[in-house]
């Protein structure tokens, strides 16, 4: 017995309204792939990375996890960058987080909550790192924000470190990488000005000659 048939039902529909405008849409995109963009993300329900930036299949290639972190060795998350920048030569990584950021959240108190505490370790050093700042904040929702804002900053570096991004550089091909952040309550991205695009805008001890 097939489940979840209202979903299938959903699936015919949303097939058929985008053959209509274009008949062979599915048949073109099945063929090939080139999306300009990798999106790094978070997980969130509320942060559909194509839906927010009203684009179609095909043009962006995701990445999410809790709280959109960029872990040295995630291999996962490295081999969708890898994947997103070698083979299909993304012009552009966009890692985007979200205030309200329910990891985010989770990583500022010190409750446990299970095998998701090593997760959001990375946040909390993100937390350390910039503790004064954060703490120079009066209110709890000023910090938060903040906090929400500086993991996207940190995690950009993140994407900056690694050998892909670098071995992209040095070999002359056009990457950027970007940090922006969206505010569920007004569907609004904002751009947070982290723009990186070759390897002397990341710290000394990071480049790779
Ligand atoms: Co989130």
């Amino acid at each position: 017995m097939r489940v979840l048939r209202h979903l299938f039902d959903d699936n015919k529909e949303w097939a058929r309204k985008i053959k209509e405008t274009d008949p062979d849409f599915f048949l073109k995109l099945s063929n090939q792939q080139t999306p300009e963009y990798l999106w790094i993300g978070c997980s969130d329900s509320r942060v559909p990375a194509n839906q927010l930036v009203d684009k179609l299949p095909g043009e962006i290639f995701v990445h999410r996890n809790i709280a959109n972190v960029v872990v040295h060795t995630d291999l996962n998350c490295l081999s969708v960058i890898q994947f997103a920048v070698e083979v299909l030569k993304v012009k552009h990584i966009i890692v985007c987080g979200h205030y309200g950021c329910g990891g985010i959240k989770a990583s500022m108190d010190n409750l446990e909550h299970g095998l998701i505490d090593n997760w959001l370790c990375h946040i909390k050093d993100v937390y350390h790192y910039h503790q004064t700042r954060i703490n120079s904040l009066v209110s709890d929702d000023g910090k938060f924000n903040l906090l929400c804002e500086l993991n996207v900053v940190e995690q950009v570096s993140n994407v900056c470190h690694t050998t892909i991004v670098q071995n992209a550089w040095k070999s002359g091909q056009e990457l950027a990488v970007h940090g922006w952040i969206y505010a569920i309550e007004t569907g609004l991205l904002k751009d947070l000005d982290v723009c990186i695009t070759n390897k002397n805008e990341i710290s000394r001890i990071h480049q790779i000659k």
